[in-house]
């Protein structure tokens, strides 16, 4: 499939450089968009956070949202991707290894799309989840491709037979590791507010328009452990799992609700 890389769309396979800052200290940024039926879901919401992630850590980048937005749709039609995601992946780039910032070096950008399914079975049904420490830094809020504390905590939900770890920093629910975190409780929307402990979702966004269409109310105040197990529904959400039900949380079960339903069937609107 064709993939853009550097300024260039290319076929073939492309080499990246051993010097890379990505490759050795992580110093980049990503984002993954969704594609429904052939179209890019809130791809402008992407590129902004992506263009803000950037700012943050003082990558400089000449492209516009609008760039993004047409190398994106130009690779979606060329791979025929109908439903799937787009992987795009920023660096500071190339330069003989040293903390500080390169005196010079060019972004390096990488952009690719694979097809993927929606996860009907876990939107239907639910899943388990496991509570652990937010081991992660304190810029949550930047979309930084250094994902180790995402990393070993859900491998450590795998290990414990749930797909998401829902974590906790001093006691309070932050977010899941690679989705956001939210209770339902008597009939409203709880979950931690968008600071830097969080990376403020696209989907968390669609949720709380959809929360205000529909009129429940959504709250963003952080929640604790005994909240977490006290609400009457929880579910999780990121662009790849939509508005997925928790069913579980480490040994205690949970109800799909009909809350995270109405939430479910909102989103299905929007993205049709
Ligand atoms: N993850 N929180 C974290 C830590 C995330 O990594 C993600 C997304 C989200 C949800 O954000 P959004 O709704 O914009 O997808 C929240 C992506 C999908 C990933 O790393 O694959």
């Amino acid at each position: 499939s064709v993939k853009y890389f550097n300024g260039e769309f290319v076929k073939d396979s492309i080499s990246i450089d051993p010097n890379d800052r990505g490759y050795q200290f992580g110093d980049g940024i990503y984002e993954v968009i969704r594609v429904y039926d052939g179209k890019l879901f809130t791809g402008i919401e992407h590129f902004e956070r992506l263009l803000r992630s950037a700012a943050e850590i003082q990558i400089k980048l000449e492209q516009t949202v609008d760039d993004y937005m047409a190398i994106c749709e130009r690779l979606v039609a060329e791979n025929y991707i109908q439903n799937g995601n787009i992987y795009v992946q920023v660096t500071r780039g190339a330069a003989v290894r040293n903390h500080l910032f390169p005196e010079s070096s060019e972004p390096v950008t990488f952009i690719y799309t694979y097809d993927s399914e929606r996860p009907v079975q876990g939107m239907k049904e639910g899943v388990k989840v496991i509570t652990t420490d937010d081991i992660r830094w304190l810029r949550c809020d930047i979309k930084s491709l250094n994902l180790l504390g995402n990393v070993l905590n859900k491998q450590k939900a795998k290990e414990a037979g749930g797909t998401e770890a829902i974590q906790l920093r001093e006691g309070i629910v932050t977010e899941g590791t690679s989705s956001n975190a939210y209770i339902v409780k008597e009939g409203a929307i709880y979950t931690h507010p968008a600071n830097n402990l969080i990376l403020n979702g696209i989907t968390r966004q669609v949720i709380k328009t959809c929360a205000a269409e529909m009129g429940i109310p959504f709250i963003e105040q952080s929640f604790d452990k005994d909240a977490l197990f006290a609400a009457d529904e929880i579910f999780i959400s990121s662009t790849s799992i939509e508005v997925t039900p928790v069913n579980q949380v480490d040994d205690q079960p949970f109800a799909v609700g009909p809350v995270t339903q109405k939430l479910q069937q909102a989103f299905e609107q929007k993205i049709s």
